[in-house]
């Protein structure tokens, strides 16, 4: 653990990871202090899709050190919202400092699930700032018991025209997380070769697109694209 500098299509982003932040229930170190393999992967993608964010509204759940969401505010999102639990939130506005992103970027608790800390996305939608354009996520696919909650949280940040991007390590219960997604009625695209990041040295990884069933649409399906960088 450090400081990271990381070279995202020709720009340096500053990543501070953190030393011994852990859960005050668990007292287990927070997963979320150091940054994930998934998340240089997901950044690299996104830098081949800089048009597609130029000016969005772009959210990060289970940021941890918010490398993908940073990369966003980089290629000329228009806001960010960064997102963790609690105790990761001073890591995170670190980095949002350190980079100069301040102006374009916002920290925020946001538990999977929860009522009360959504309650800003709720007030935000009546404001017409609840749904965002991007839904970013890296290495969240872990736990298969908290998808449900991931699920509601994703209904609520999510509008019609919605892009959900995820770079995730591909483990075996990888699948079984995205099959609770896909239970909840999700469509899943899983893009296996990135562009971009194609050299072998990401054959365990892979980005994923969720669907997310708005308005009582209901998509729940599964797609591998093999091969294809683009979707
Ligand atoms: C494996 S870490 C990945 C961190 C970061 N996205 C990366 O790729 O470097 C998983 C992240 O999800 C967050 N997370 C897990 N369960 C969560 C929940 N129920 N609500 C909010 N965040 C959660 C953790 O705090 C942690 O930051």
């Amino acid at each position: 653990m450090g400081i990271r500098e990381i070279s995202i299509s020709g720009h340096k982003l500053t990543i501070h990871e953190l030393e011994d932040v852990c859960d005050s229930a668990t007292g287990r170190v927070l997963t979320g202090s150091w940054l994930w393999d998934s998340s240089l992967l997901l950044s690299q993608w996104m830098a081949t899709r800089a048009e597609d964010i130029r000016g969005k509204s772009v959210i990060e759940l289970g940021a941890g050190t918010g490398l993908p969401g940073l990369t966003a505010a980089m290629l000329g999102a228009g806001r960010v919202v960064l997102t963790d639990v609690e105790a990761l939130l001073r890591g995170l506005e670190r980095n949002v400092e350190v980079n100069g992103l301040g102006e374009r970027v916002e920290v925020r608790e946001l538990v999977w699930g929860s009522e009360e800390e959504e309650e800003w996305v709720s007030s935000g939608a009546r404001k017409g700032e609840g749904e965002f354009d991007i839904v970013l996520m890296s290495d969240v696919f872990l736990e298969v018991e908290a998808m449900g909650d991931l699920a509601k949280t994703l209904k609520r940040v999510c509008g019609s025209g919605s892009q959900v991007w995820c770079g995730s390590e591909v483990r075996q219960w990888t699948y079984e997380c995205l099959g609770q997604l896909v239970s909840e009625g999700f469509g899943v695209v899983e893009l296996p070769s990135p562009v971009g990041v194609s050299d072998g040295s990401w054959d365990l990884f892979s980005i994923f697109h969720l669907i997310p069933p708005i308005e009582g649409c209901h998509v729940g399906e599964y797609l591998v694209l093999e091969g294809l960088g683009d979707a």
